[in-house]
């Protein structure tokens, strides 16, 4: 496995690939590696044949405030986690390698980047906006994939792709979750081990409110009301929780006639946990 640093390394290493006339994934990461970003390597293994992981902690995507200096980062157990998974090279670059001083250019997704995310982390999305564009010119990737976890985030990707005319298949590779529902996140690593118990009750309740939309439950207020309660009772914070149409994200109130994504944001303790359904009236 390769590691390589600066953007003149994987630079050459593209073009090397590109000459031999492989295809080329990327799974973009912020590091802290766990089994779900396993399931997007495995997910970009059968779309490729070399697989570049990103570990780069974007400091553009974090407001003041935010988890960016606290952010867990495990380089050596990041290493061997994809050299056990098989990867052909990780690309971690130093901020400095793509926010060069006096950096000004920004990526910026104007319409599915209004809401959830959007709405609560203001300037979040185009900080990941930004990073995915820098990360997609340096490896000049086939397929990108990326994970169900951060809905929002894969639409606007999706669609920044199809504005920019990139050539790049994006995947979105299911949420994967732990066996008691929760979905891995390396922000789980801030859950003590009785927060960590308590936050069961996300999924349960996304669960709960697809069960109940499936049987006759139609009103999206009803079925975020579901959600919360189940949240709220195990103690959990929660900052938003939404209904909006699976394509276009457009907040979706009153009878549900179509498939919905229920997506929310909840805090155990200090860590904010994001997951998200989707519901069908049945
Ligand atoms: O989903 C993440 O880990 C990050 O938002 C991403 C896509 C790697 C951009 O920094």
């Amino acid at each position: 496995m390769r590691i390589l640093r600066t953007l003149r390394e994987m630079h050459a290493q593209t073009r090397h690939w590109k000459a031999e006339r492989e295809v080329i994934s990327l799974v973009p990461t912020m590091g802290a590696l766990h089994a779900g970003h396993g399931s997007l390597m495995a997910e970009a293994d059968r779309r490729s044949q070399q697989v570049v992981v990103s570990i780069f902690v974007n400091p553009t995507q974090f407001g003041p405030g935010e988890d960016y200096d606290a952010y867990p980062r495990t380089w050596e157990a990041d290493k061997a986690y994809c050299e056990e998974m098989g990867v052909a090279a990780i690309w971690a670059p130093r901020v400095v390698d793509l926010y060069p001083d006096g950096a000004a250019t920004w990526v910026e997704e104007t319409a599915l980047s209004q809401g959830l995310e959007g709405e609560h982390r203001p300037g979040h999305m185009r900080g990941v906006t930004t990073v995915v564009s820098k990360l997609f010119n340096a490896v000049l990737p086939d397929v990108a994939v990326f994970g169900q976890k951060d809905a929002q985030q894969a639409a606007v990707i999706r669609r920044m792709t199809r504005d920019l005319c990139w050539p790049i298949e994006i995947v979105v590779a299911p949420t994967h979750r732990e066996p008691d529902g929760l979905a891995m996140s390396s922000r789980n690593q801030y859950l003590s081990a009785d927060e960590r118990q308590a936050a069961t009750a996300i999924y349960a309740g996304l669960t709960a409110a697809r069960a109940a939309c499936a049987a006759g439950e139609h009103d999206s207020a009803a079925l975020v009301a579901i959600v919360r309660t189940r949240i709220v009772t195990s103690g959990g914070r929660p900052e938003y929780i939404a209904v909006n149409h699976p394509d276009t994200l457009a907040p979706l109130t009153g009878t549900l006639t179509g498939r919905a994504l229920i997506s929310l944001v909840a805090y155990y303790g200090k860590a904010r946990l994001l997951d998200n359904i989707f519901v069908s009236p049945g």
